[in-house]
């Protein structure tokens, strides 16, 4: 899978870097980083409702409040350091098909 964070201006406004860093923390924690490619993205077009991070190469997520399915994976919606590891474990670790 790949986690793109937006790093466009108003996302970068409301975090994006520390959602970056809180992700490699993550991704480190769950021992994920060999499977999970992370990486900075242009403007998503969710920009309301930032900071976006883009979920690819999955099957298509659940509808939540701050989840969204898009053609090639899910959006998550208002992502921020402090929400990263919660929407991680709940919405991404369970699409990683570790099993
Ligand atoms: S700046 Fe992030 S969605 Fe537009």
């Amino acid at each position: 899978m790949t986690i793109k964070v937006c790093v466009g201006s108003s996302c970068h406004l409301k975090g994006s870097y520390d959602v970056i860093e809180a992700f490699k923390e993550v991704l480190k924690k769950y021992d994920v980083e060999d499977i999970v490619d992370l990486q900075a993205s242009f403007c998503l077009g969710h920009c309301a409702r930032g900071v976006t991070v883009l979920c690819e190469g999955s099957e298509p997520a659940a509808h939540g409040s701050q989840v969204e399915e898009c053609e090639n994976g899910f959006i998550i919606h208002e992502v921020n350091a402090q929400n990263v590891e919660e929407l991680f474990a709940n919405e991404i670790y369970p699409k990683l098909n570790l099993n």
